[in-house]
């Protein structure tokens, strides 16, 4: 099964794919975790995506196209994927399909979490992450047990450099357009699948998996 988390910044698609894929088997992809990855090890591409980064701005297609299908053409992608923040661009969700295309497979469901705009800045100036297991905190809707200290693996919790309040809203500007192209691009391919994104994670959890169990009814598997 290939799943898309399509939703703005702050969405939540960090912390459900992260419970999701565990849970159905699948490989989570976040081409913004990649970026970070890259970064923090000082690559060339990780340069690169740094300077789009930090000022809230898309890294460009070219770049983000390469290496997305460089990383769902390994062989651990095989059995599944769970897209998270990628595709963001009309020429990106095209390139996708064709490669999937060529492995004889394609996207299934696309699950777009919707949140209120009001919400998104308080999720994202709260958040606090793990930089090394990867899991995602908030000091005040799912603060870690220990005051800065990751629950699962007790490093020192980070937060994003493009969580200051100013890029937010860079990126919630520059996400909004494109979030709705994307979301037409697949409601006409009918696999757009809208969920609540407000309330407690666990009941997000829910209606995704209400809607993953619909798609895989859809393929014949339920
Ligand atoms: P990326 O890392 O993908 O960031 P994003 O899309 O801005 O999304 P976030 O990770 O900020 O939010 P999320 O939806 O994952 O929310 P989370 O679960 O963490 O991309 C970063 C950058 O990389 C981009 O700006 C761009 O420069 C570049 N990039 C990446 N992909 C690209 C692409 N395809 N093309 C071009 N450039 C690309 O939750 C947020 C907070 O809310 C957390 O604190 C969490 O605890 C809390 N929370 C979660 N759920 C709930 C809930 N139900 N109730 C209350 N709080 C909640
Ligand atoms: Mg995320
Ligand atoms: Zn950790």
């Amino acid at each position: 099964m290939q799943l898309i988390l399509l939703g703005l910044p702050g969405a939540g698609k960090g912390t459900q794919a992260a419970l999701l894929a565990q849970r159905l088997g699948l490989l989570h992809i976040s081409t913004g975790d990649l970026f970070r990855a890259a970064a923090a090890e000082g690559t060339d591409l990780g340069k690169r995506a740094q300077e789009y980064m930090s000022k809230g701005e898309l890294v460009p297609d070219e770049v983000t196209i390469n290496m997305l299908l460089e990383r769902i053409a390994r062989p651990d992608a095989a059995e599944g994927i769970m897209l998270d923040g990628f595709p963001r661009t009309i020429p990106q969700a095209e390139a996708l399909d064709v490669a999937l295309d060529g492995q004889g497979r394609q996207i299934d469901g696309v699950l777009y979490i919707q949140v209120p705009e009001d919400l998104l800045m308080a999720r994202l100036t709260g958040r606090w992450n793990c930089p090394s297991c990867g899991a995602i905190y908030h000091e005040l809707t799912s603060p870690p047990k220990a005051s800065g200290k990751c629950d699962k693996c007790g490093a020192d919790l980070t937060q994003r450099a493009d969580d200051r309040p100013e890029t937010v809203s860079t990126r919630l500007g520059q996400n909004r357009a494109w979030t709705e192209q994307l979301a037409d691009f697949y409601e006409k391919q009918g696999k757009l699948r809208p969920v609540d994104g407000t309330g407690e994670p666990a009941e997000v959890t829910t209606r995704l998996l209400e809607q993953i169990d619909q798609v895989s009814a859809g393929m014949g598997k339920a």
